[in-house]
């Protein structure tokens, strides 16, 4: 324990980072103070000054040249070219070779539900929480095509627990078990303005996730990657826990990238004005590339081309198909960090809980289309909103509950 003490002030020391040692001093209890200790030591404190420093910069396209992407609308093939990619699609999903992949991480903050995301009740009439809907197309796809297809669920160290007794309480809803299986994304400690790291409400280091971006290399550090091989998978579908739309069982989009031969495909949609939270995608240097709602300017968003559609209208929404080859490449890079400035409770120097009325921490999030550019190229497929966005992210107004379960139902409605 001395030693182990001596090194942890040693690399406290080093990094500036010394307040974590009042944090230290205040556990009472030696199993505590082990665990606190052995949780510095899985810093990495090198990236952490890393991740400070980028804070000061500004988003990496700002000098890169910017154009719009080419894609393929859906509802404009015509019927020869549907039923090709259909074809070609609807094979490789019957031989077994798509897996699916929901990411299912993220906190839920804006929706103000303090479960896992998936556990949500839209308020449907039969009351089925989000996992049981996505669970119901699951099903749906794998009868359709009487293939095997292995689901893959992305939680955090935060719902993990809850999400897998979740899933096991309900009995799977109906997906057999041995075809779900779920791994757990990586984090990040939080910093403070000026640097240091925080400690959270219970003593410990405040991490956080560290988006979604983190997810090829949790799926090799998780044997989820070997897993997939070992099945015989060559095409991934990821997309994220809160589109109660989403289409994850396509053989259009499948067909597509064989008939490119391209690596991934990315579905978009029109969006709904400029101002809607989506990324969109665009060429960035010539490569396929996603700008994030976080990061584009005004101007950007605003730009009309000569039809008078948005320049950059194609909105990214998380539904994308990533060839096995893909993730095996993407697995082994560094995605870049994006900053987020949040409000983060955390216990002060003194011991006292600080609960900020305004944004004090920066989060660090990688995110997974930041990939994209890896790729020579890659196919962007329009779908239509109506039939595969409904997304759930906010407690009331656009992108809620009541917008999600009214494009659910008409969608239903109307098969
Ligand atoms: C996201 C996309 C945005 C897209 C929009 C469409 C990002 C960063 N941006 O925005 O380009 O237009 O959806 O709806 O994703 N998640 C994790 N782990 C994390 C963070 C998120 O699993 O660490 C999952 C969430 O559970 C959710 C999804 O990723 O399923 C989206 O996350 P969220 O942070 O809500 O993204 P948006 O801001 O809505």
């Amino acid at each position: 324990m001395e030693e182990k003490l001596k090194q942890v002030k040693q690399k406290l020391d080093k990094y500036g980072q010394e307040q974590l040692l009042d944090a230290y001093n205040r556990i009472t209890d030696e199993k505590g103070k082990q665990d606190f200790l052995d949780s510095i030591l899985t810093i990495d404190f090198n990236q952490a000054n890393e991740l400070y420093e980028s804070s000061k910069q500004k988003p990496s396209f700002a000098n890169s040249k910017i154009e719009p992407i080419d894609y393929t609308d859906k509802s404009k093939l015509s019927k020869e070219e549907y039923e090709e990619l259909k074809a070609i699609g609807t094979k490789k999903i019957k031989e077994g070779k798509l897996a699916v992949v929901t990411m299912a991480g993220g906190q839920g903050t804006r929706l103000g539900h303090s479960g896992p995301k998936g556990t949500f009740d839209l308020g449907l009439n039969s009351h089925k929480p989000i996992f049981e809907i996505l669970t119901d197309t699951m099903n749906e796809g794998r009868k359709e095509y009487g293939a095997d297809i292995p689901w893959y669920i992305m939680t955090s160290e935060e719902n993990n627990k809850e999400t897998e007794e979740f899933f096991k309480k309900n009995d799977f809803f109906g997906y057999p078990e041995n075809l779900i299986t779920f791994f757990k994304q990586g984090k990040l400690p939080m910093l403070s303005t000026d640097g240091k790291i925080l400690v959270d409400e219970k003593g410990k280091i405040k991490e956080a996730a560290d988006g979604h971006g983190g997810i090829f290399g949790s799926m090799l550090k998780d044997g989820v990657i070997y897993d997939m091989k070992a099945r015989g998978i060559e095409w991934i579908f990821i997309g994220g826990v809160d589109n109660v739309l989403v289409k994850p069982i396509d053989p259009i989009v499948i067909g597509l990238a064989e008939k490119k031969k391209v690596l991934a495909v990315g579905k978009s949609l029109v969006k709904a004005n400029p101002k809607e939270k989506v990324g969109v995608f665009c060429k960035r240097d010539g490569k396929p590339s996603v700008i994030e709602y976080t990061e584009i300017s005004d101007e950007m968003a605003e730009e009309t081309d000569e039809n008078g559609e948005l320049k950059y209208g194609e909105s990214h929404i998380l539904c994308n198909l990533f060839n096995i080859k893909a993730v095996d490449k993407i697995s082994q890079m560094k995605l870049p960090y994006h900053i987020a400035f949040k409000k983060a409770k955390y216990i002060d120097k003194d011991g006292n809980l600080v609960t900020p009325t305004e944004p004090n921490a920066y989060k660090f999030e990688a995110f997974l289309f930041d990939a994209f550019e890896s790729l020579d190229d890659m196919a962007i497929l329009r779908v239509k909103r109506e039939e595969e966005f409904a997304p759930v992210k906010n407690a009331e107004g656009v992108d809620s509950p009541d917008t999600a379960r009214k494009l659910y139902t008409d969608f239903h409605s109307r098969k």
